[in-house]
Formats: structure tokens, C-alpha cells, sequence
């Protein structure tokens, strides 16, 4: 299940009793503890380290056989680079014979878009720069891709303290195809403590903080910044039809 971007307030209510009704909460810690006041009273919870994916979804299987209602905590949407698919595939190749719901949750794309006002109101792909279980020549390709074909461009996964070559690499593939000029958004923490918001243009993305916890959002050729909100116009006539 997903619990959205991190506040209470951005979980869905099914996502919601899904975490309160379960015997078992498995998850990366960081969000297990985002949903921590809502866990039931005596419930196990089974806390996760990054990378730990394949393990939390056979514990999770594993508490499933033995007859516990299991919640695997995602944050945002858990089909969203999230644990849906791992799970599903582990039940497979593991030949268990559970009942899994996949319950979605708000994904940083559309929370970071809502902070920034309207930037994906026109077709936009969502690329995610880890290389981790992705080749780096395939993300350069879908990066090249969508800068040809004018999708606004939400970046998952852009940089950490140690990683600042992807995204270095992906601003040069946007600069070749776009003006230095196009509005990009940059959200770290939506929705969680210590959200910032920034509104700033091609050219000058790299100047702003921009970590694991950040989803950058860069325009179209039409994308604006119309009082300090990004919005991608869907094509509406206002003038003429006032
Ligand atoms: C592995 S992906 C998981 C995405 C998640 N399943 C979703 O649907 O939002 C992690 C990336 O999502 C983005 N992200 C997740 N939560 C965020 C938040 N609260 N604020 C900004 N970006 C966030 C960041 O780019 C982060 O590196």
C-alpha cells in the first residue's frame, strides 16, 4: 500500500485502514515511522533498510502464510518504483498462495506538481536517474526520448551527496533539446517537515538543493510561471472566450 508523500493528511482512507486494521507492518523505516500513530496497538512491525526490498517482501509473504493481515508500506504509490511489483513477483516465484490488494497512495509526482501549481497538465513521463537496477545507457535513451517528444519531465531519484553525475548528465540531454529558460520545479519533502519549494529555469537547476528526497519537475515548451505558480497551459482559449 501507499502512504502517500508522508503526511497523514495525503493518505487515502482506504490506505488508512489498510495500516490501522493490519497484525503486521513491514517497511524502510523512514516511512514505517511516517505512519507510526496510526499502526494498531501490539502490531509487528518489521523495519527495513534500503535495498532490503526482495527481504521485506518475503517477510511480508512469509507473515501472510502464517495468517496475518499484512501491511507492505510504500511511500507514495507502491506501483511507483515501489514494492507492488516485488511483492507480486516473489509471491510468483516463490509459489505462495496469499491475497494481495495493491492499494495505491499519492505519488511525489503529483504531490511535488500540486505544491508548484499545475505542471503536468499535458502528457509527461516520469524518469527516475538511480542506475541502480537500471543500465545508465537506457535512462540517457528515455531521458533523449522524452526531451524529442515535449513530455514535461518529473525526475525521481535525481541526486545524492555521493551521486551528482546522473543528474549532471541528464541537465546536459535537457539543455540540447530545450530553452535555457524552460521553468523547472524542485520540491524536497512534499507533503513531510521541512518542505521547500522553488520555481527556478533550465540553466540554473543545478544551483539549487536537490537531493534523495527531491523531485524536480521540468517544463515543456509551453510550461509558464504565471504568479509564481508553474503551469503547463492545456490548450484553453481564456482570451477570446471572456
Ligand atoms: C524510489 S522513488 C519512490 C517513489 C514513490 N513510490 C512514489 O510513488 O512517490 C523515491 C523518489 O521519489 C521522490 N520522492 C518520494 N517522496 C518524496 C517527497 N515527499 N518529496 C519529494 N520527492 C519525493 C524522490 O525523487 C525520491 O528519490
Amino acid at each position: 500500500m501507499g502512504i502517500g508523500p508522508g503526511s497523514l493528511e495525503d493518505l487515502t482512507p482506504r490506505a488508512r485502514r489498510c495500516v490501522e486494521s493490519a497484525d503486521v507492518v513491514v517497511g524502510y523505516a523512514t516511512y514505517v515511522d511516517l505512519v507510526r500513530p496510526i499502526i494498531k496497538p501490539g502490531a509487528k512491525v518489521i523495519r527495513g533498510r534500503m535495498g532490503g526490498e526482495v527481504e521485506r517482501a518475503r517477510a511480508a509473504i512469509s507473515a501472510a502464510l502464517g495468517g496475518s493481515q499484512v501491511a507492505v508500506i510504500s511511500g507514495g504509490d507502491p506501483g511507483v518504483y515501489g514494492m507492488a511489483g516485488v511483492v507480486l513477483e516473489a509471491a510468483t516465484v516463490d509459489s505462495a498462495d496469499v491475497c494481495i490488494d495493491v492499494i495505491p497512495g499519492v505519488t511525489a509526482a503529483t504531490a511535488a506538481a500540486a505544491r508548484l501549481g499545475a505542471p503536468l497538465s499535458v502528457d509527461f513521463a516520469v524518469i527516475s536517474l538511480s542506475d541502480l537496477l537500471t543500465p545508465w545507457d537506457l535512462i540517457e535513451k528515455r531521458l533523449e526520448a522524452a526531451s524529442e517528444g515535449d513530455f514535461v519531465i518529473v525526475l525521481y531519484n535525481p541526486q545524492s551527496k555521493g551521486r551528482r553525475e546522473p543528474l549532471a548528465q541528464a541537465h546536459s540531454i535537457l539543455l540540447r533539446h530545450r530553452h535555457p529558460e524552460t521553468p523547472v520545479g524542485i520540491v524536497r519533502n512534499a507533503g513531510r517537515g521541512g518542505e521547500e519549494v522553488e520555481i527556478t529555469n533550465l540553466e540554473r537547476m543545478l544551483d539549487s538543493e536537490i537531493d534523495m528526497v527531491t523531485t524536480v519537475i521540468v517544463g515543456n515548451s509551453s510550461t509558464l510561471v504565471l504568479d509564481g505558480r508553474m503551469v503547463t497551459p492545456r490548450g484553453y482559449d481564456l482570451r477570446s472566450s471572456r
